[in-house]
């Protein structure tokens, strides 16, 4: 089976990704380490020297890669994999998609203490970042929504997560 985990970056989709594969006993990829390895890049640079546009392309690219060279895995994508080309149908159509549902409070605290990892907030002042991350999640929640499965980040352990996905 293929599993994907997709949530709002901070939401601890590759934290909670790697534990819950790793009890699983199946593989782990996280989408941006794979495209970081594969490019030999940070994602941060690579969004300041080719942007976004490019981003999105490698990042659907690195997706169709990984979903047809491997079976059983669990994969970690990125805050906006979803968002994107057709990387959400795609997924539903060939596994189990989970959303790691977290408020925008939690996110704020997550990210605003290694706020250099994302590129997005360079563009943003930094009293705008709570408005940021709710504007953002609110249009982001569309794509989300559809995940097979939705957990709520605060209440949710690697046992329950691995529990809901045999489901
Ligand atoms: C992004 C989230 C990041 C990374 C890139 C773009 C986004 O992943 O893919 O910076 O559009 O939200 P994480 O969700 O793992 O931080």
């Amino acid at each position: 089976m293929k599993y994907f985990l997709i949530g709002f970056m901070g939401a601890g989709k590759t934290t909670l990704g790697q534990r819950v594969a790793s009890f699983m006993n199946i593989s782990f990829f996280d989408l941006d380490i794979y495209i970081e390895n594969k490019y030999k890049q940070t994602i941060s640079d690579i969004f300041e020297s080719k942007g976004s546009e490019y981003f999105r392309q490698i990042e659907h690219m690195s997706l169709k890669e990984i979903i047809s060279n491997y079976d059983n895995f669990l994969l970690s994508t990125g805050g906006g994999t979803p968002c994107f080309y057709n990387n959400l149908d795609l997924m539903l159509s060939v596994g189990k998609v989970v959303y790691l549902k977290t408020k925008p409070s939690e996110i704020y605290k997550r990210i605003t203490a290694n706020p250099e990892k994302r590129p997005f907030l360079k563009n943003v002042p930094p009293n705008e970042w709570y408005n940021w991350i709710e504007k953002t999640m609110k249009e982001r929640e569309f794509y989300y929504s559809k995940a097979h499965i939705i957990i709520d980040s605060s209440f949710v352990s690697v046992e329950k997560i691995a529990y809901y996905l045999t489901l």
